[in-house]
């Protein structure tokens, strides 16, 4: 195929632009929100190193896959995967992988508007200056209220939804674009601020070695006291938490990196943007947990707290500093639109889709989505207050945690090991060469070991061991 093809949809105006619509996808709440309480949750380091692991070793190959395979379909995901099994011969059992992308993407969005939702509430609590001096009790009695009130979270999650609406509406260029070109620089400007207050004012050094320093058996023993008798056993899954969440954070396995490949200019060097955008990520995760766990340790608060972990805790620093009352408010801000440049990755497969083969305009098929997935989030609504109780449980989790976990450790993992298997495996050497546009040397050479032997084998050992079949 000819490389002057575009997309229908558009095309981003530059590879500087899709770089930051790629870094605006990747940077969001599973950075400044979800990295820090999971290593929380997970016993830190050790963790971290596992994930670091995970992003360099599945999560570049991967990348460089998914927008491979998006430039050269030049369609939405689904119609990608349909053009390119035509064009490799392959299995059409291959255009299911399409599918599952944008299935996946309906329910990420379905929570992570929720989310997005008490960091869109935190804005107005921050501006109305409700943190300053309020210590770790007044300001979990205040993120408590939240979880409590239904119809507050649910009209925070609508108003998030409607906003991601109205970006998607206006397709790439006009809508996308715009939004990131300056609030990503702004963000990692807050947050480097955040990690000075945290470096002054908070427990630095414990918290920098509860990121920094591994402790593997604390994170992989999980012992028990039984009868007075305590017995470890090696416990696989912070490693398929750790998996999981390399692909959420780079925003890979269903399709959103795909169809924004499928906008970027023929003649950009996709190994140079992915490792941009990788890098760009990974210090984002970094620098919201430099700028967490020293403020947790140095006010007695529990790291393991679970997805209020920086709810109860930034405000603390915001309540404490000087211009808290700005800054605070201006984090929250910028983590809204971190939220939304993401969001808006999220259901673009989707919307891309009706508009090829429904014939729709962009405008009633991203109200078609939005609304779908803002019914599937009134579950995650209601999991913290009405729906929170065991009957509401299924294997001791509510419907938060069910979508969380299905999603982030099994159909991004799931969808991601295809998407190599097809890259590099399906795909002739030929076509995924010529896309890459780095010819046929070291580089490539190692791309293609990576996304053929190593990411797919990873992936699968991770997964049968948490299952616990190895
Ligand atoms: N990566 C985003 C974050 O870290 C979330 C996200 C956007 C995502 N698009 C995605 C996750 C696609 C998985 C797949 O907040």
């Amino acid at each position: 195929m000819p490389d002057t093809r575009g997309s229908i949809h558009g095309q981003w105006s530059s590879r500087f632009v899709f770089i930051l619509a790629a870094v605006g996808s990747a940077v969001g709440l599973g950075n400044i929100w979800k990295f820090p309480y999971i290593t929380g949750e997970n016993g830190g380091g050790a963790f971290v190193v596992v994930y670091l692991v995970c992003i360099a070793l599945i999560g570049v190959p991967i990348m460089m896959a998914e927008i491979l395979i998006g430039r050269r379909g030049r369609r939405s995901p689904i119609n990608t995967m349909r053009a390119l099994v035509a064009e490799e011969k392959a299995h059409p059992a291959w255009r299911w992988l399409g599918w599952l992308g944008v299935v996946t993407g309906f329910l990420i969005l379905s929570y992570y508007s929720v989310v997005a939702g008490w960091a869109l509430a935190y804005v107005f609590r921050a501006g109305a200056g409700l943190f300053t001096g309020a210590d770790a009790g007044a300001v979990s009695t205040l993120f408590g209220a939240l979880l409590d009130s239904p119809e507050s979270m649910l009209a925070w999650h609508t108003i998030f939804m409607v906003m991601t609406m109205a970006v998607v509406a206006r397709g790439v260029r006009g809508g996308l674009e715009r939004a990131v070109t300056l609030l990503m620089p702004a963000l990692f400007v807050l947050l480097v601020i955040l990690v000075f207050y945290a470096l002054y004012e908070g427990d630095f050094a414990r918290g920098a070695a509860f990121l920094f320093s591994p402790d593997f058996d604390k994170v992989f023993q999980h012992c028990e006291v039984e009868a007075g008798v305590k017995s470890c056993r090696f416990s696989g899954e912070p490693l398929l938490i750790a998996l999981g969440h390399a692909f959420f954070t780079l925003s890979l396995g269903m399709g959103a990196i795909m169809v924004y490949g499928s906008y970027m200019p023929g003649n950009a060097s996709i190994a140079r943007a992915t490792l941009t955008i990788v890098v760009a990520d990974t210090v984002a995760a970094l620098l919201a947990g430099l700028a967490i766990f020293p403020i947790v340790f140095a006010n007695g608060l529990e790291p393991a707290s679970g997805p209020g972990l920086i709810f109860q805790t930034l405000p603390i620093a915001f309540g404490a500093m000087t211009g808290g009352h700005l800054f605070g408010t201006l984090f929250f801000v910028l983590l809204v639109f971190a939220a939304w440049t993401s969001a808006i990755s999220l259901i673009e497969p989707a919307v891309a889709w009706l508009v090829e083969n429904r014939g729709m305009a962009r405008v009633p098929a991203a109200l078609a989505v939005g609304a779908t997935a803002w019914v599937l989030g009134i579950g995650s609504v209601l999991s913290f207050n009405l729906w929170s109780g065991e009957s509401f449980q299924l294997f001791g989790k509510t419907w938060f945690d069910l979508i969380d976990y299905l999603t982030a450790n099994i159909l991004l993992p799931l969808g991601g090991l295809l998407i190599a298997l097809f890259a590099g495996w399906v795909m002739s050497r030929a076509s995924s060469c010529s896309e890459l546009r780095m010819g046929d040397g070291v580089g490539y050479r190692t791309w293609r070991f990576l996304v053929r032997y190593v990411s797919p084998w990873l992936v699968v050992i991770v997964f049968l061991n948490a299952i616990g079949l190895i």
